[in-house]
């Protein structure tokens, strides 16, 4: 019931606004709760505690609601190699928030890598040819959130933005606000978590760390040297200073070693046991299937890799021994000469 729904949150809206107004209780505007928002990314995310402590800060700080006023409420670029648990950090703090991994908008900056794209961001100026004047990549609601909620944006792959993109991203971080070449409309992000992604100086962090395992420094004691600002040099390259002057905070994250693999199984097993809860089933793993899932794991690929083995080796043969045993409740799956079976599980 959607209506009926709009017209709840509108009612509970206009009452705290008019609480905002006159009580002298400090409460805040906004409705979510950090600690529950943290609770959520400690469950899920692994091997990234810098990351997460950065944003408990920040979720605390909006909360508080004593941010500039003409700037969005938070702006945080996240650095690191692939698939270490960047985007599903925000795609987590959207679930917590806004009840649903996608209450956020997520613009790919690879697709607007041309500069003529950089009209997509902002509508197309009146007789562009092959788009809507007005028109913008943008999803209002997402990125304007309510009064009681922040919007989310994510701009992904960062450094693959044409200059011309980066110069209208940086008046949108200066003014909390983008005005369409039109003139005559904008969009604020002043009620907006910004985040932003890139790989830019993972690479050369990572090597850096490389050569200090194998090299003299590290036979004779010394500090593996400066990995900031090897990362600090790599992001100069990619981007001008008045753009990184305008971020709130960088922070980097970390490839993810072979000891989180176990942890990162479990989120994964958990959510399916989540989704066969709902069946009534429930799925245990055998140790020789989990070293089996671990094995091939590559730190240079992140995550992602161990993931597609999980749902394309483990969960078809769920699926199938779901459906030939119906009635069965405890299922255990394993590893026979290479292939994954379920089976039901004996005590
Ligand atoms: N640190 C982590 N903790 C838990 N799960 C993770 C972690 N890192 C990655 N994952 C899992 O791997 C998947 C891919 O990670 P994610 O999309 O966050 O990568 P990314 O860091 O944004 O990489 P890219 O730079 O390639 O976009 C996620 O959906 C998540 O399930
Ligand atoms: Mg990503």
């Amino acid at each position: 019931m959607p209506f009926i729904n709009e017209r709840l949150e509108a009612n509970r809206e206009s009452i705290e606004k008019n609480r905002a107004a006159s009580g002298p209780v400090r409460a805040s505007r906004f409705r979510f709760e950090p600690d529950v928002v943290m609770s959520r990314l400690r469950e899920n995310i692994v091997g990234q505690d810098e990351a997460l402590t950065a944003m408990e800060s920040m979720l605390v700080r909006v909360k508080a609601d004593i941010g500039e006023e003409n700037r969005p409420l938070a702006v945080h670029l996240f650095l690191g190699p692939t698939g270490v648990g960047k985007t599903e950090t925000v795609r987590l703090i959207a679930e917590a928030i806004h009840g649903n991994r996608d209450g956020l908008c997520r613009i790919d900056m690879n697709t607007l890598a041309q500069e003529h794209y950089a009209a997509a961001l902002t509508g197309a100026p009146p007789g562009y040819v092959g788009s809507k004047e007005g028109h913008s990549l943008f999803d209002l609601d997402k990125v304007q959130g309510s009064f009681s909620k922040p919007g989310i944006v994510l701009f992904d792959e960062i450094e693959k933005a044409s200059k011309e993109v980066v110069r209208t991203l940086l008046n949108v971080l200066d003014t909390g606000r983008l005005v369409f070449p039109s003139g005559n409309r904008e969009i604020d992000f002043r009620n907006t978590l910004i985040f932003m992604t890139s790989n830019a100086g993972a690479l050369d962090a990572e090597e850096h760390e490389q050569r200090y395992q194998k090299g003299w420094r590290r036979w004779l004691g010394l500090s593996p040297g400066d990995s900031e600002s090897v990362r600090d040099v790599a992001l100069r390259r990619h981007f001008d200073p008045e753009f990184l002057n305008r971020i709130d905070q960088i922070l980097t994250f970390n490839s993810l070693t072979d000891n989180w693999l176990e942890a990162l199984l479990d989120i994964e097993l958990a959510g399916l046991n989540r989704r066969l809860g709902k069946k009534q089933a429930e799925l245990s793993l055998s140790t020789k299937l989990r070293v089996e899932l671990c094995r091939g794991y590559d730190a240079r690929y992140g995550a992602r890799e161990m993931l597609r083995a999980f749902r394309q080796r483990l969960e078809p043969a769920v699926a199938k021994a779901l459906l030939v045993h119906s009635d069965c409740q405890r299922f255990e799956a394993d590893v026979q000469n290479g292939s994954v079976t379920v089976h039901q599980y004996v005590e």
